[in-house]
């Protein structure tokens, strides 16, 4: 086997000495160094059916896998490519169909994309390595022009054809473009299935000045949209024939805020209007959950979870169209590793006996964008160790007060490191919002990465002066209830959050029985539409404790004061302001009360503590 560099001609541009491996030199074919996969899992197999789709989304950068003590998610984007690519050919060989399809999120929350800049600079040309079928973005690629001019540059003129957008618009010099195609009408190779395919975003407002977004219920008033959906729902031609309409794109698939507007309910009752009968796919994104859904028995919609951990897989039968008793629609939630990965090839290769456990799951391809990724961690310092993280730190594992719950470790050693601005010995309150946390914290290296990956958010601190007795009433206050903290960027974190709440609180005990079985490991126990059966391997629960809105640190270094200093992100201040006017019936706070108090980020902080109690 000889591995050629694919990387070399991609990125020899941004980063010099690639590294590559030749038939005599050691390869590496094991993820990221360092790593192994998981081994003995239990698996639950995939059914294939004529049409077949690998979905990806949410994946913020996630390129080299789960570094720390996370076997389950140890695959990196060669693993993967490894794995679509063989996954492809043997589909193929059996006259079935594959589609590869991502739902967009791919900034924000890891090193690998947000240490450059621009951010991404790097991260998007290794995503764009691998050859999906449909592709769409997400609102992540939205928040700054730079990302949207970068997204439209490297990978709209990348993907071409199949970059779909429906609802995004992009303003290139003086004029309004679509990000992308608007639709795509195509025939599938083997099975020759006629799919019309649209992508949308959901409603999302907090755009940059080069982009706009429009509200799908705007595009199903639109002509050119309801002239396409008449044209195929009563086709004067046989080739304008449907044989399915394909939806894919960055919006929930569950509406778990009922008080929203559902935008995919309401898309599909436009749908329905012109095509009762048709069977129609959705794939979506956003909410950083695993989820299936049906809104009646001939559409089926998908979501695949977050930061690759999940390579959602979905089936479609269309002999079973008219049948009632085997499903048409058959979905699998795929652990992003390579024994997950070699597992499913080896069942469906069987009768070719390849082996997959063998040499032969790494494509040369793969194997080069694993070594380029291995050579990017280290080029961009992300490898840079800062100490080591003695055991686990869980944003929803433990209750609250557990040594090993990451808000009572920030609430109690980590925010007191902010630099004092002014007073050493003034009382501080120091709070944050729990959404401002993206991720826990694993036992293992604490890198330049780990800063990315639990809060990457830069935001500044104000404070205000406030009687103690005052200033104490405030965190009860806002973790009363269903009082609410959004920053923009956190916003999923948050739906994800309150879709755990929404599970825990409407389903009274429709959730899946615990399990707890000591030769499985921890991992997802998938609840859908379906039940309890799509994770691929069988795992043990992982208790859920919801986290509160805000946690806070509480410091008297002069118990002589009743004054306090109320230090907090600036983006919480209105949150604060409305707290303190409720609490105080005299009060009349406002903006002009607070004043700046630094601007080291949570993840600053959290260096501190690493470098002084962990290296
Ligand atoms: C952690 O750092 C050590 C020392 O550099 C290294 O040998 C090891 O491979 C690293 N572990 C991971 C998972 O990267
Ligand atoms: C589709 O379903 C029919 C009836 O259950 C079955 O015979 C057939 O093998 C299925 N096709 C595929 C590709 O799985
Ligand atoms: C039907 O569509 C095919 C392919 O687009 C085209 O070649 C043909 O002329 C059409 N026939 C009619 C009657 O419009
Ligand atoms: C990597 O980052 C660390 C910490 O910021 C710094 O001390 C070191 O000099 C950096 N190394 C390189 C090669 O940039
Ligand atoms: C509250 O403060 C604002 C300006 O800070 C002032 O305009 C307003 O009159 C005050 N209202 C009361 C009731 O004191
Ligand atoms: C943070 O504040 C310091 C001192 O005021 C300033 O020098 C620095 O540039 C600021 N950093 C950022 C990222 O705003
Ligand atoms: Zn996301
Ligand atoms: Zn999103």
């Amino acid at each position: 086997m000889v591995i050629t560099c694919l990387s070399l001609f991609l990125f020899s541009l941004l980063l010099s000495n690639i590294q590559c491996y030749d038939q005599d030199q050691k390869v590496i074919n094991l993820q990221q160094p360092g790593l192994s996969e998981p081994s003995n899992s239990i698996f639950k197999d995939l059914i294939l059916g004529e049409l077949n789709f690998l979905h990806t989304s949410d994946t913020h950068g996630w390129y080299a896998g789960h570094l720390n003590n996370q076997d389950s998610f140890t695959g990196d984007w060669g693993d993967f490519i490894s794995f679509s690519t063989h996954f492809q050919k043997l589909t193929n060989s059996l006259g079935l169909d594959v589609l590869l399809i991502d739902s967009g999120d791919k900034h924000d929350g890891n090193g690998l994309s947000d240490i450059t800049i621009p951010n991404g600079i790097i991260s998007t040309r290794i995503f764009n390595t691998q050859s999906y079928d449909l592709i769409t973005l997400g609102n992540h690629e939205l928040y700054n022009e730079d990302y949207s001019i970068q997204e439209f540059e490297l990978s709209v003129n990348h993907f071409k054809d199949n970059y779909i957008s429906t609802n995004v618009e992009f303003k290139d010099q003086e004029s309004w473009i679509n990000f992308g195609q608007k639709f795509k009408l195509f025939e599938t190779k083997f099975q020759k299935k006629k799919i019309l395919t649209f992508s949308f975003l959901f409603n999302f407002q907090k755009f940059n000045s080069r982009t706009r977004v429009i509200p799908i219920k705007e595009i199903l008033k639109q002509d050119w949209f309801n002239e396409l959906l008449l044209k195929h729902s009563n086709p004067k031609n046989d080739s304008d024939k449907l044989d399915l309409i394909l939806i894919f794109g960055h919006i929930p698939i569950t509406n778990h805020n009922h008080d929203d507007e559902d935008e995919l309910l309401a898309l599909h009752l436009h749908l329905r209007k012109f095509f009762p009968n048709l069977l129609i796919q959705y794939f979506g994104a956003h909410s950083h959950i695993r989820d299936f859904n049906q809104f009646d028995s001939k559409s089926s919609a998908l979501q695949s979870g977050r930061y690759c951990e999940t390579l959602g897989f979905l089936s479609i039968n269309f002999t079973n169209y008219n049948s009632d008793k085997d499903s048409i629609f058959n979905r699998r939630y795929i652990d992003f590793n390579r024994e997950s990965f070699k597992h499913h090839l080896n069942k469906i290769s069987s009768f070719h006996d390849l082996d997959f456990n063998q040499l032969e799951f790494d494509t040369e391809k793969g194997l080069s964008i694993s070594s380029y990724i291995t050579h990017a961690r280290s080029q961009l310092n992300l490898t840079f160790i800062y100490g080591n993280i003695p055991k686990n730190y869980m944003m929803y594992e433990y209750p609250l007060d557990h040594e090993q719950n990451l808000y009572n470790l920030l609430r109690s050693e980590v925010l007191p490191l902010l630099s004092y601005t002014n007073d050493q010995v003034a009382n501080r309150i120091i709070l944050i919002n729990s959404g401002s946390i993206r991720y826990d914290l694993f036992r293992g290296n604490f890198t330049k990465d780990t800063e990315f990956i639990v809060s990457p958010f830069k935001n500044k601190w104000e404070f205000i002066k406030l009687p103690l007795n005052l200033a104490l009433q405030i965190e009860p206050y806002l973790n009363r209830g269903d009082f609410i903290l959004l920053n923009e960027l956190q916003s999923q974190n948050y739906l994800k959050r309150n879709s755990q709440l929404q599970e825990f609180k409407s389903l009274g005990g429709k959730t899946c029985p615990i399990v707890n079985n000591p030769s499985l490991k921890k991992g997802y126990v998938t609840f859908d539409y379906l039940g309890c059966d799509g994770d691929d391997v069988n795992h043990n629960s992982i208790p859920f404790y919801p986290s509160p809105n805000v946690i806070q640190s509480l410091e008297i270094n002069d118990e002589e004061s009743q004054q306090i200093d109320f230090i907090v992100y600036d983006f919480v201040k209105p949150h604060i302001i409305a707290a303190l006017n409720s609490l105080d019936p005299i009060g009349n706070y406002s903006n002009k009360d607070f004043k700046y108090y630094g601007n080291e980020t949570t993840g600053d902080l959290l260096i501190k503590y690493v470098v002084e109690n962990w290296s």
